[in-house]
């Protein structure tokens, strides 16, 4: 085991050598900023809306080519439309992350841009049920537990091949501080975000003699149309709120993203990362 960990910052510490065009330090103002992930395709689930989209707005606004991609053509054209409408270099397909032909589709996506793939940032995750935990069906398990856990794995293992011919490749997971701190009637997708910490985990251990880091955010409460009051958290969110603080911004996600994928963090790499204006862990 030690001899493996010996080898994780090695292994990294290889990666980011003068062939990287745009070192962060660098190019570390931000006036600078546009080459913080310049030349790199990004791969980011669930990114028409919400946490994805400003995710990838602000990967595309760093110097990436960002593949959007969610559930709904319309949503997909609309995103794409917006962000190319800003100047930033975006393309996007249909992926139902829990869809094996549509996670293919989403691979031959990204590979059109120049043959392979440097980031992926799994947004994508779904919670389609408010009840106590054993009176879940094994449908809603199983639709959770596809979506969100196993879909991340899936997908990369696809575009495993064209990220590790790449130089410092990176991946990001999402999760939720509802995996330290589980919110009653959310059991079934509390698990499945306390799930993600433990797979980014284990991804990073895996990954890391191929130079592939894996890193998980662990957003706060974040408004968007997912936390809605009558949607997905009832009546516990004035509480949290009050505990917590205010909700963040979905924009106060994705600078820590762009970061992880940048060489700034080629020495991170296994870390779940906490925006949530308050860290409940030690
Ligand atoms: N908001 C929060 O407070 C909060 C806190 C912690 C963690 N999170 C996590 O952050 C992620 C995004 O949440 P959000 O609040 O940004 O949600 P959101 O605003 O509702 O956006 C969700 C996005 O994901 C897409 N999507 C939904 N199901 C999908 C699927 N099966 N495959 C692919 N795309 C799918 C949606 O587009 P389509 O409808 O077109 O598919 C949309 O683009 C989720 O994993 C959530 O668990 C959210």
């Amino acid at each position: 085991v030690a001899v493996m960990f010996r080898a994780v910052p090695q292994a990294f510490r290889n990666l980011h050598g003068s062939s990287i065009p745009c070192s962060a330090r660098k190019f570390s103002k931000r006036a600078d900023k546009n080459c913080i992930v310049g030349d790199k395709v990004a791969v980011v689930t669930g990114s028409t809306k919400g946490i994805g989209f400003a995710i990838a707005r602000r990967l595309a606004q760093d110097g990436a080519h960002v593949v959007i991609s969610s559930r709904k053509q319309q949503n997909v054209d609309q995103a794409v439309a917006t962000l190319q409408g800003e100047g930033l270099s975006v393309t996007g397909t249909v992926c139902h992350v829990g869809k094996a032909e549509d996670r293919d589709r989403l691979v031959a996506k990204a590979l059109e841009h120049s043959g392979g793939v440097d980031f992926l940032v799994c947004v994508a995750g779904v919670n389609p049920l408010v009840g106590s935990t054993l009176g879940a069906s094994e449908q809603i398990w199983d639709k959770v537990l596809d979506v969100n856990v196993k879909s991340p794995a899936l997908l990369l293992g696809q575009l495993l091949p064209h990220m590790e011919k790449r130089r410092g490749s990176s991946v990001v997971l999402v999760s939720s501080v509802v995996a330290y701190m589980p919110i009653p009637k959310l059991g079934v997708y509390n698990t499945s975000k306390t799930a993600l910490l433990g797979l980014c985990k284990s991804l990073a251990v895996e990954l890391a003699p191929k130079g592939i880091r894996v890193n998980c955010l662990v957003p706060g409460l974040i408004k968007t149309d997912f936390s809605q009051v009558e949607k997905t958290m009832p009546h516990l969110l004035p509480d949290m709120n009050e505990i917590y603080g205010l909700f963040g911004e979905p924009e106060e996600c994705a600078g820590i993203v762009s970061f992880l994928c940048s060489p700034d963090a080629s020495y991170i790499t296994g870390e779940n990362i906490m925006v949530a204006g308050f860290s409940s862990k030690l």
